[in-house]
């Protein structure tokens, strides 16, 4: 019944997470594109207004004129459009989740058995979940200090987005090390994730509070406020692409359980990065191919990386083929108590990811999925059944 429950609310709250995900994250691609595509008003009467830029669109059966001012309209109306509870439900409901998928089974799902650093692989349930956190809270701790002290007034963000892009290679480093792989996927998203919804929480929404009150007292805003709105909503957008990218990869083992996932997880981030700017830039008029063809390379360098027979992923050790009847031994030892359509192992109420080795011809079937999982140490899980390294030359050594 735990277990079914579990299930149930990891299942309803993923729902929301993604929907509050598309929501956030498509207002947000909407207003790169607005703020982008935006031309000089035609009519003279709207310039005198103060208007800056311009956006005509069609969409529903219906025509839009969109106008931005250049700082603000004479007089604000009352009812102006907010956008922040999208972001916040975003992180609430991914934060959760990662409580209840994560931090409720961290002997399983964060601890890295296999880590080169001794500390890590040794750590305790608790331990791990504290260091997740403190991962998650120091990610944003470095990356403010980075954009305050390199950047302050937003004349140096140049130089800012390098050393962010540094500051996400040491991250997908660390959280590989410290981590079990797909958690360390997750964690260098959520980095990323919680830097965004940061920025909206600690500085965007903050900001244009401020631009607002002081408008209503009849003085100028402060520009700087305006202008850090506007650098920490492009980081936003920049980081949009590589965060999805993270988030999903929970279902791809052979990513993040290769031994140089470290690698494949910078790759993809930048990958992302450059195809975003592809579209920004787009939006603006300007057609630059170079950006997602850069991407699409790094994507193949990637796919290059991962490839098996390099790193973890290479199999047999030349010995003698290991016969059917040995391997299914093995896997009813150290697969069968959770790969089994009645798991007996505590926690699982159902064979996880869908993965039953019950049959001759289910493990059969399933050869060279096992022999990746084992030799890349994914599986077993956090090595809860204690499969030696024997076993593990005697699942690469099968064939058919
Ligand atoms: C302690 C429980 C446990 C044990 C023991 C275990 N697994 Fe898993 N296995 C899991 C969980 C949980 C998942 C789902 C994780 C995920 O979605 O990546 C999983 C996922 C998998 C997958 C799917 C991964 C993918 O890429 O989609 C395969 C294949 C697999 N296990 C094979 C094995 C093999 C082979 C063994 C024995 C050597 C084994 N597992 C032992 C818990 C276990």
């Amino acid at each position: 019944m735990q277990a079914y429950l579990l299930d149930f609310v990891n299942f309803m709250l993923r729902w929301l997470h993604v929907i509050a995900a598309i929501a956030w994250i498509g207002e947000s691609i909407y207003f790169v594109m607005l703020d982008n595509g935006l031309r000089k008003p035609k009519a003279a009467e709207d310039r005198d207004k103060g208007v800056f830029g311009e956006m005509w669109a069609v969409h529903g059966g219906g025509f839009y004129h969109n106008q931005k001012y250049a700082t603000a309209p004479d007089k604000l109306p009352e009812d102006l459009h907010w956008s922040f509870w999208k972001a916040y439900t975003t992180w609430l409901s991914g934060f959760a989740l990662f409580v209840l998928l994560y931090m409720a089974n961290p002997g399983f799902y964060l601890v890295n058995p296999n880590s080169d650093w001794a500390w890590a692989a040794g750590m305790s349930g608790w331990q791990a979940n504290l260091l997740a956190l403190a991962f998650l809270l120091g990610g944003w701790v470095v990356y403010n200090e980075l954009c305050k002290r390199i950047s302050p007034n937003m004349d140096r963000d140049g130089i800012l987005s390098l050393a962010v892009a540094v500051m996400m290679v040491v991250v997908s480093y660390l959280s590989v090390q410290m981590f079990s792989g797909r958690a360390a996927f997750l964690l260098t998203g959520a980095v990323m994730a919680t830097a965004m919804s940061a920025n909206v929480f600690f500085w965007i929404i903050p900001g244009q509070r401020r631009m607002v009150k002081a408008m209503k007292a009849g003085e100028t805003p402060n520009p700087l406020d305006g202008k850090r709105g506007k650098q920490r909503s492009v980081h936003n957008t920049y980081f949009t692409l590589p965060v999805v990218l993270l988030m999903i990869s929970n279902h791809y083992s052979f990513v993040y359980s290769h031994e140089y996932a470290w690698v494949l997880m910078a790759l993809f981030i930048f990958a992302g990065a450059l195809i975003r700017q592809f579209f920004v830039l787009m939006h603006a008029g300007k057609i630059q191919p170079a950006y997602p063809v850069a991407g699409v390379a790094l994507i193949a360098v990637a796919f290059w990386v991962g490839m098996p027979g390099t790193g973890a992923s290479n199999g047999a050790d030349g010995g003698e083929g290991t016969s059917l009847a040995e391997v299914e031994a093995i896997i009813e030892s150290r697969c069968a108590s959770c790969h089994s359509a009645n798991p007996t192992q505590a926690g699982f109420g159902s064979a996880p990811a869908g993965v039953i080795y019950d049959t001759t011809a289910q493990i059969e079937g399933h050869r060279e999925k096992i022999q990746e999982v084992v030799a890349s140490k994914y599986m077993p899980l956090g090595n809860m059944t204690g499969m030696t390294d024997e076993e593990r030359d005697a699942i690469a050594a099968w064939s058919e």
